[in-house]
């Protein structure tokens, strides 16, 4: 699954290290280990709650032609990240709001679901926070507006299990509700109801994607650093990192990963930038960015490594045909598929990075469906645990995030 292009003794140079903080995730012993939900969740998820998940999404496909899923951050990376990756194979649209506060947006939203058939699912850990809430006020106000007492129906919470305002509103209402566990942090939820009941409204077959994380929970539950996957990337950044390199760059060279990236920067941006330290994650969808970042990633400041995302397998088979007259001279290409040319520019490029001195790591993942979806998903949370750890922070908070929310409040006049 994974290159890196190092030499397994300098890995193996990590191998203490390594076995301390498989001891510390395992044993729950390190830094926000309150946090450790998601370590054996494909096992130990709530059956009823996930058949629950399936059940509220057939009633979503029966009686709306859109969905809006209300959140941020944590709360809706993940589902947007599996839904672009795989798509959406059901007839419900499924909108994402309460993710920025720009009115212009929030209009566009409001005009979409005009005339619509609408259900909302309103996803907050805390329940507080300002973006989702505020949208879901302006949305509530909406669906009451035109279902009356019968919107209550048609929204859904994801919240605490017991606490928080968006808690009290749902119990307050009748809403039907959905838990993100206490132990399991917004970046590390996406196989949590957070992201599963959007996933499942899209048709996307979630039991295979938590047997895909649970195949990773079992691979990368090895101490031994040269057979684990995960522990490897998350050695090699730290090796990367040493070494001067500062910034990862995750490229794909298939545009629906875009907000997988996106998903991927939380979870490790998140986890790791505090205390001054960290590696900053950054990403490029490919072919497209070589037309702009490439020149720096080839050229430019020496401080980058680059992560390639691979999808081996191709459904597509868009097979190129020969034109008469050569019009183009693009001839030599006939008969290969679309995605064998797009193969030849990923190696090309891998080559021409690493001889510009971007040093390469390859996830190489066999193809792009549920199953290998949720091993990833799993397998990029495990190696962020084992890096953040090996960095010599706590991977699973956030502080430097409430900052922000201080000043905006203290500007907005709020008083409690
Ligand atoms: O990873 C995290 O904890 C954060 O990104 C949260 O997911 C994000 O801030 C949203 O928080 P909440 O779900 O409480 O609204």
């Amino acid at each position: 699954m994974i290159k890196t292009f190092i030499d397994d003794k300098d890995l193996l140079n990590w191998q203490e290290k390594v076995s301390e903080v498989h001891k510390k995730i395992n044993d729950k012993t390190g830094e926000g280990s309150e946090f450790l939900g998601w370590v054996d969740l494909p096992i130990n998820y709530d059956r009823e709650e996930f058949e629950r998940i399936k059940l509220v999404a057939e009633k979503i496909k029966n009686n709306s032609q859109i969905l809006v899923v209300i959140g941020i951050g944590g709360s809706y990376l993940g589902s947007k990240a599996v839904i672009e990756a795989l798509g959406n194979d059901s007839k419900v649209k499924i909108l994402f709001a309460g993710n920025n506060l720009s009115s212009k947006y929030l209009k566009n939203i409001l005009k979409q679901i005009e005339g619509k058939e609408v259900s909302l699912n309103v996803i907050s850990k805390s329940g507080t926070t300002t973006e989702p809430a505020l949208v879901f006020r302006v949305l509530r106000e909406w669906m009451e507006n035109k279902y009356g007492q019968k919107a209550n129906e048609r929204i859904y919470a994801t919240t605490d299990k017991e606490k928080g305002v968006l808690k009290n509103l749902a119990t307050k209402k009748g809403y039907e509700t959905f838990v993100v566990p206490n132990d399991i942090g917004g970046r590390y939820s996406v196989l949590t109801a957070v992201g599963l009941l959007p996933i499942a409204v899209a048709g996307i077959n979630i039991d295979e994607l938590m047997n895909g994380a649970k195949q990773a929970m079992i691979n990368f539950d090895e101490e031994n650093i040269l057979k684990n996957e995960a522990y490897k990337y998350a050695a090699a950044r730290n090796i990367y990192y040493n070494s001067g390199k500062l910034v990862e760059i995750l490229a794909n060279y298939e545009p629906s990963l875009h907000y997988l990236s996106e998903w991927w920067k939380q979870l490790f941006g998140e986890s790791e930038g505090k205390n001054k330290k960290g590696i900053f994650p950054a990403s490029v969808d490919l072919t497209t960015d070589l037309h702009s970042m490439g020149q720096f990633i080839q050229d430019g400041n020496r401080i980058l490594f680059e992560t390639v995302l691979n999808i081996e397998e191709d459904k597509e088979n868009l097979v190129i045909n020969e034109e008469e007259n050569d019009s183009d001279g693009l001839n030599f290409l006939a008969g290969n598929t679309l995605d064998f040319v797009n193969k030849k520019a990923m190696e090309g490029t891998i080559q021409a990075h690493i001889d510009g001195g971007t040093s390469n790591i390859i996830i190489n993942l066999p193809r792009l469906d549920e199953y290998n979806l949720g091993y990833l998903l799993y397998f990029w949370q495990k190696a962020c645990a084992m890096s953040g750890y090996l960095l010599g922070v706590n991977p699973f908070d956030q502080p430097g995030v409430e900052v922000y929310k201080k000043n905006m409040f203290k500007l907005l006049g709020k008083t409690s």
